[in-house]
């Protein structure tokens, strides 16, 4: 869905020089030699060279591009080069799946104790990506976790079908963890569930990262059941996290809103997006969905890649959640109590003003706010983007947001956008229709 655009945001994500020049050492590790090198490859950076790769694969990138975007129920059939695969796969995915990630943390960061807390957690913390693909996700989460903790011990163990992707992965992560923190796996997600059930759940804090891989297993019952039970076990013993990160398109959108629903419903709390534990409210407009949304400021090479898919990733999106277990959520309210129960609203989507009949219309914000959907005109300052939060004076009542003609007022002071607070914006909210054909009944409210 098209994003009205009005200029700066807030809260741009910027990868390190590190984590750029790291995936380029991994690029250089993994590919031929290009055939269209001026110099021999021993006189090229890595970054000259991962840019000649980029030129090779430019065709390969293309119908990669095609198939995650047009062709997602095709993904397992993809290219039947594996290699070939995680090699374009690396080049023109990874860094962005990375700045999702990143903007996700910034965001957690700003709103809740989370960071403060792995900071000083004294036990050690294990990252288990399931579908790790290149790594993205874990090494994104393993650079946060090493500048706020350098010396918390902390391993990773990386899952995936495919051993050039393990190779991936592994190469980045080598640049942060020494060998012994590092397991690798290469099996299928389900053996890998029925193998951990057999040992049982394990003690201490866990972070599941599962990065683009649900709408990938989520036709197979089998695995999805087993991936469930897995995760329920995680509930009985030691801390636990989990990133969540799908495509931003309806379809899937909506299937990681409805897995997000069934974690809740299952004893999980979410972190990020939402400002409550209800139902997701947005599962009930049919044809709306939630998402989030980045402002990536793109490293030069992967502008490049965007030139040639004819594409500009200085916004992104994904379907990104974060979960956490019942006791980190109290662990994180000792630390900071007023995080913990600080009312939020979420900007869910920023529909057209349909009384606005000119060319470019103005738009409004739908938020989602602990007592339901609410719209908000924009006030001064910068843009927000989907997943950004405004703050709300206090909770209230859950009829007063979506009855017809009620007023709401919202007023901006979030973390995130403290630095252009505003006066409070008063507007009469129109009814939030929903078809008829969608009369699902809510499911009742869970504690906060
Ligand atoms: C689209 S990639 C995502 C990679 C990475 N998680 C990320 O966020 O960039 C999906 C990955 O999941 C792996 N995968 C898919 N189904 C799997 C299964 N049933 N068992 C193990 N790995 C699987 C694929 O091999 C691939 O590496």
């Amino acid at each position: 869905m098209p994003s009205p655009s009005r200029g700066p945001v807030w809260g741009q994500v910027h990868l390190s020089r590190r984590t750029y020049q790291a995936w380029a050492a991994t690029v250089a590790s993994l590919a031929k030699t290009p055939r269209s090198l001026l110099k021999p490859r021993s006189e090229l950076s890595d970054l000259e060279l991962t840019a000649a790769v980029i030129k090779e694969h430019r065709s390969d990138l293309v119908q990669l591009w095609e198939t995650f975007t047009t062709e997602r129920a095709d993904v397992s059939r993809y290219l039947m080069d594996p290699k070939r695969e995680s090699l374009v796969y690396l080049l023109g995915f990874h860094l962005s799946n990375q700045a999702r990630a990143q903007g996700v943390m910034q965001r957690l960061a700003a709103r809740t104790s989370l960071f403060t807390y792995l900071s000083q957690a004294q036990a050690p913390i294990h990252l288990i990506d399931l579908g790790c693909g290149t790594g993205a996700l874990s090494l994104t989460a393993v650079e946060e976790l090493k500048q706020l903790a350098p010396e918390a011990p902390l391993s990773v163990e990386l899952v995936d079908k495919s051993q050039p992707f393990l190779e991936a992965a592994t190469h980045g992560l080598k640049a942060w963890l020494g060998d012994e923190a590092l397991t690798t796996r290469r099996q299928k997600l389900d053996e890998y569930f029925q193998r951990e059930a057999a040992q049982g759940a394990r003690d201490g804090l866990t972070w599941y990262q599962l990065g683009y891989v649900w709408n990938e297993i989520a036709h197979q019952a089998k695995t999805t059941q087993l991936l469930l039970k897995y995760l329920d076990a995680g509930l009985k013993k030691g801390k636990r996290l989990i990133t969540l990160i799908e495509p931003a398109t309806q379809d899937l959108a909506r299937a990681a809103m409805e897995l997000r629903d069934e974690l809740v419903e299952r004893g999980y709390r979410v972190l990020y997006p939402c400002p409550h534990q209800e139902a997701c409210p947005m599962l009930e407009r049919s044809r709306d969905w939630c998402y989030s949304e980045f402002a990536w400021e793109r490293p030069p090479l992967s502008k490049v890649v965007d030139k040639i898919l004819k594409v500009e990733r200085h916004r992104l999106g994904a379907s990104a959640y974060i979960f956490a277990s019942p006791d980190l959520v109290e662990a994180m309210a000792a630390l900071d109590p007023v995080a913990a129960t600080r009312p939020q609203a979420v900007v869910v989507g920023r529909p057209l003003d349909p009384s606005d009949r000119r060319r470019q219309p103005t738009f409004e914000y739908l938020l989602c706010t602990p007592g339901g959907l609410v719209k908000e005109k924009p006030g001064e300052g910068p843009e927000l983007l989907r997943g950004q939060t405004t703050e709300k004076p206090a909770p209230r009542k859950k009829s007063i947001d979506t009855a017809p003609g009620k007023v709401s007022t919202v007023r901006s002071a979030s973390a995130e956008s403290l630095p252009f607070i505003r006066p409070p914006v008063v507007k009469k909210v129109a009814p939030l229709s929903r078809p008829p054909s969608d009369k699902k009944k809510r499911k009742p409210k869970r504690g906060s």
